[in-house]
């Protein structure tokens, strides 16, 4: 069924993409094409652009992922930096304080069920709302950013359609508190596109992936509990998320356009407008020894720096901005969720966890062998009717995205942005 769907996608989008690593670039010179300076460009010219713009509407021409290179990305990178350039034990107080509120919440029974992903949204919510206004988040506020950021995460993974009202409801809230904002917008947007800005990188990016990163996290945890009592040691919680982003790493693929030829040698050379895809999993799992297996261990004798790991991209190209800010939340995070239950999972771990992770969450310390018996049956259960519903709703939005054609629309009228 995923091979189906990944078919059918290919088929409509019409690129003629390559991806890697692959036999022409194995993954000794991954990193070198992906770093290169020519593989710069994002959306222009690819009609895999039209669907990613789709599924991140609205304001998806200001989404720093999405910007070509030029003026205006700058001004984007730079304000987003701002934004996350907190001091460390601020980052991390507040991951814990929004944490603990939201569980306080949320587990009132010895054995509260959940789904990880549904669970961590509304902590992330609030965190990247105190971020952005320097305030404690109202509730209502931050079941509009969930309703936005699940709307979008669940269209992305095929399991139901989009909901352009749902979103244009936190459009309409951003509106009123643009004049807010803890730090200054970039001016070259109009008050229309920072809204779009905001809506698009903190209340859709920062949610769906801290909320999918910490799901995986959370997930491993659960079905390695020797992992999950070493936790407080700083050192070896990083090789816990090192190992989980190794295995899950939340980009399957990054594409990038060629704006350039590129020659890596005689041999091996892309004309410009070449759709270059970088397959993350893939990579992972080349120059490891077991690769499938999660192994937090191996990262005493790995180099995060040397090995096949690049969870937040490459250095060169445009890698993630959250890259530091991440792993402090989420530690802060993680803790405040161990100090309170044990996690208990029996529900299949896969990259792109549709599921949103079942899980147990215990507050005295037994173990539900009943429960985990009934949840590894209906997980079974649930994958075979999901997978269809995805194919035939990922058809569905693909179709849509196409006929739309929202990036191509876009750049047939746009002045393209000068490449410095
Ligand atoms: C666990 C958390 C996260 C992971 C693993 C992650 C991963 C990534 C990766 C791999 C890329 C590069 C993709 C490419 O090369 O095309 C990326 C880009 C990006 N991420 Fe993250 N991300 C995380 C959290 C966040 C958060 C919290 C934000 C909040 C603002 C964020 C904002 C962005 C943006 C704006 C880009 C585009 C960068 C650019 O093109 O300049 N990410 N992320």
């Amino acid at each position: 069924m995923v091979a189906l769907r990944a078919k059918v996608f290919e088929k409509v989008n019409g690129d003629n993409a390559i991806t890697f690593p692959n036999d022409q670039v194995g993954p000794d010179r991954f990193e070198e094409l992906y770093s290169h300076p020519a593989a710069n460009g994002r959306s222009k010219g690819a009609g895999l652009s039209d669907l990613f713009w789709y599924w991140l509407s609205p304001g998806p021409e200001v989404h720093q992922e999405h910007l070509e290179a030029g003026p205006r990305y700058d001004d984007v990178a730079r304000t987003t930096r701002t934004f996350l350039a907190g001091p460390a034990e601020q980052l991390s107080a507040a991951a814990a304080r929004c944490t603990a509120k939201v569980l306080d919440e949320v587990i009132t029974k010895p054995v509260t069920h959940v789904r990880l992903r549904d669970l961590m949204m509304p902590i992330w919510a609030e965190y990247f709302y105190e971020l952005v206004f320097g305030e404690p988040c109202p509730r209502a506020a931050r079941d509009l950013i969930v309703g936005h950021a699940d709307d979008v995460v669940t269209s992305l993974k095929c399991t139901g359609l989009r909901h352009p009202a749902r979103r244009a409801r936190l459009t309409r809230y951003l509106r009123t508190r643009l004049a807010d904002v803890q730090h200054p917008l970039p001016d070259t947007l109009s008050p229309t596109e920072q809204v779009h800005y905001l809506q698009g990188t903190y209340f859709n990016t920062a949610v769906v992936q801290t909320s999918e990163g910490m799901a995986h996290l959370l997930l491993a945890l659960a079905q390695h509990p020797e992992a999950a009592q070493r936790i407080h040691d700083d050192r070896y919680f990083a090789h816990v998320l090192d190992e989980t982003f190794r295995l899950y790493p939340l980009f399957g693929i990054a594409h990038r356009i060629t704006t350039a030829d590129i020659s890596l040698d005689e041999h091996t050379t892309f004309p410009a407008g070449s759709v270059l895809c970088f397959n993350y999993p893939a990579y992972h799992a080349t120059g490891y020894e077991n690769p499938h297996e999660f192994d937090p261990g191996r990262w005493e004798h790995t180099s995060a720096r040397t090995a096949h790991h690049i969870p937040f991209g490459v250095a060169a190209n445009r890698p993630c901005p959250a890259w530091r800010l991440s792993p402090i939340a989420m530690r802060a995070a993680t803790r405040e969720v161990l100090r309170r239950v044990t996690l208990h999972s029996s529900v299949t771990h896969t990259r792109s966890l549709p599921s949103r992770g079942p899980c147990l969450l215990v507050r005295d310390g037994s173990i539900p062998h009943g429960r985990l018996a009934l949840m590894r049956m209906r997980d079974r259960w649930e994958d075979v009717w999901r997978s269809v519903v995805q194919l035939v709703l990922g058809t569905a939005m693909v179709l849509h995205a196409h006929r739309l054609r929202l990036a191509s629309r876009y750049f047939e009228t746009h002045q393209p942005q000068e490449i410095p």
